[in-house]
């Protein structure tokens, strides 16, 4: 049995390293991998494991600490998981979130009250003691509640450290052991205090020193894919895009010529995009880079396509259809390698249903079909977007990419919109480029973190020299976001807007206007089809 939450893609926990280590016990709930990547936010390394995890396997991996996440169920409900109940005995700090908290106080006798209602929301959090854990907060600060039982009888072994208005113990010591329990939850950005709260937890109650850097998580990952993959060869499918690019990159330095990569050319692909995957991954990580030119055929099955989800299905059936063809053609190979991160696993819903549920295995978050018969191997499966890019600086990727823009697997077709073809393609790469060298040279491509442009399917009137034109309509559009799921217009400079527009209607033929989106998801989406 793997110790892994079954989100984790690793085959176990290896403590090899000696470093500091704090264990997340995973109950089921959405929040659980934020609260890692929350610790490792302090320099230690946090990774989640199963709720079950023996006391024994726990004492033989040393953490420093452990957290019991928050969870859906309700600690007297039928099949509650439920932890080991000798970890409480093991002499490790323990720092019990929500579900996590009454599972704590109910190991030493304290009643837990099913909730009237669920509470839900921002409340206001009154600490009464100055504990370790609350070190440099507020007596009142702001925290984030999402429960439906709470702990209103504390036992004569805890001592309560915090109050909300509706809440007598939102926050409680074992008054002989360094096991604590909070009723909000720290790991989310609601909670004004919950960083601190967390390193706290880290360095004052557990100790740790902060030593852990990206850097032994390369090493930890290389050493399981190492072993993981013993003499085989890996393929891994490059997009040009930060995640599969890292994901190369690691698994290079990992196993090193026993990496293939298939890059395929779909003809939808932004200016110079697939020169740039050569240099990176031909030239500076010297892969065996399969580089396949497939446009014509994307572009036939597209011929006189305009609905947008017939487009995605088409150019998901036909990169299937590539793939597993170069695929063929590499010997030995039996693992495939893919930049699933952590949210990508959240939104595809293969982890949203508590323990009980995730045992269920899902590996094939939006990639290729499990029948193509290669066993998956996917790196970053428990990081965010932040630490990937982190990641990919230390494994030396270049600045441009590892910060590059996300690119929908569908490229430039649901950007151009109506029928595609090989020439309303050109006039949209060109215009691309201009949006995005322009926004470069502005300094303000990381201010947004998706800028494009977009050819609408309509042609309008125009004049040049004493002729009129009735040609092409470029959309720029560019936004800010935190996760993509709602985004605001960015309000880029008219000067900035300005040399776009001139620019592309100077350079690209067939193009008489640009017109730019000021609308923000929701209502709208970020792209247009
Ligand atoms: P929307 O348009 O839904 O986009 O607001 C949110 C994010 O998802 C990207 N996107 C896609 N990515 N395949 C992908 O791989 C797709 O079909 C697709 N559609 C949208 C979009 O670029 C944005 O980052």
């Amino acid at each position: 049995m793997s110790d892994i939450a079954p989100a984790g893609s690793s085959p176990g926990l290896v403590n090899t390293q000696d470093e500091e280590l704090i264990l997340v016990m995973d109950f089921g709930s959405q929040t659980a991998q934020l609260i890692t990547r929350r610790v490792r936010e302090q320099n230690v390394f946090c990774q989640l494991v199963r709720h079950d995890l023996p006391a024994s396997r726990i004492r033989e991996l040393n953490p420093k600490g452990l957290i019991l996440s928050g969870g859906p169920a309700s600690v007297y409900g039928d099949g509650a998981p439920q932890p080991d109940p000798e970890i409480f005995k093991l002499g490790i700090p323990i720092l019990g979130i929500c579900y996590g908290m009454q599972l704590v106080c109910r190991s030493q006798g304290s009643a837990i009250t099913p909730g009237e209602s669920r509470e839900f929301g921002r409340t206001t959090l009154r600490s009464h003691d100055l504990d370790a854990l609350f070190q440099g907060i507020p007596v009142e600060s702001t925290v984030w509640m999402s429960h439906g039982d709470q702990v209103n009888n504390l036992s004569e072994y805890f001592v309560s450290l915090a109050e909300t208005e509706t809440c007598p113990h939102a926050a409680v010591r074992q008054k002989d052991a360094a096991i604590y329990g909070l009723q909000f939850h720290p790991e989310v950005t609601h909670t004004e205090f919950g960083g601190r709260l967390l390193a706290n937890f880290v360095t004052q109650v557990c100790g740790c020193h902060g030593t852990w850097r990206i850097s032994s998580l390369i090493e930890r990952e290389s050493q399981i894919i190492r072993e993981r993959v013993g003499s085989d060869r890996v393929i891994c499918g490059l997009s040009g895009g930060v995640d599969s690019s890292v994901t190369a990159a690691l698994l290079y330095q990992a196993i090193g010529d026993q990496l293939s990569c298939i890059f395929v050319d779909n003809g939808l692909l932004r200016k110079d995009e697939r020169e740039e995957v050569r240099r990176e991954f031909g030239d500076h990580f010297k892969t065996d880079l399969h580089i396949v030119d497939a446009e014509k055929q994307f572009l036939d099955a597209l011929a006189g396509v305009t609905d947008p989800q017939k487009k995605r299905k088409i150019i998901g059936k036909v990169f299937i259809d590539v793939f597993r063809a170069e695929a063929k053609s590499i010997q030995d190979a039996h693992f495939l390698a893919q930049g699933t991160l952590y949210p990508d696993v959240i939104e595809s819903g293969a982890n949203v249903d508590g323990p009980a549920a995730t045992i269920k295995s899902h590996h094939n978050v939006g990639g290729l079909p499990e029948e193509l018969g290669f066993e998956l191997i996917e790196p970053l499966r428990d990081l965010f977007k932040d630490e990937v890019r982190r990641m990919g600086v230390e494994l030396g990727l270049p600045d441009k990419l590892v910060w590059r823009h996300p690119f929908p697997g569908p490229g430039l077709a649901v950007r151009c919109l109506g029928e595609i073809t090989a020439e309303r393609l050109e006039t949209l790469r060109e215009a691309d480029a201009i949006v995005i060298e322009e926004l470069r040279k502005a300094n303000l491509y990381r201010t947004v973190q998706q800028a494009f442009a977009v050819l609408l399917p309509i042609q309008s009137v125009g004049v040049m020299g004493d002729a009129r034109t009735y040609e092409d309509t470029i959309a720029i559009r560019a936004v800010q976001t935190d996760d993509f799921m709602t985004a605001d217009w960015y309000p880029l400079p008219h000067e900035v807007l300005g040399r776009m527009s001139t620019r592309i209607i100077n350079s690209i033929r067939g193009v008489n206007r640009v017109v730019y989106d000021v609308s923000s998801k929701p209502p709208s989406t970020i792209e247009w089809e």
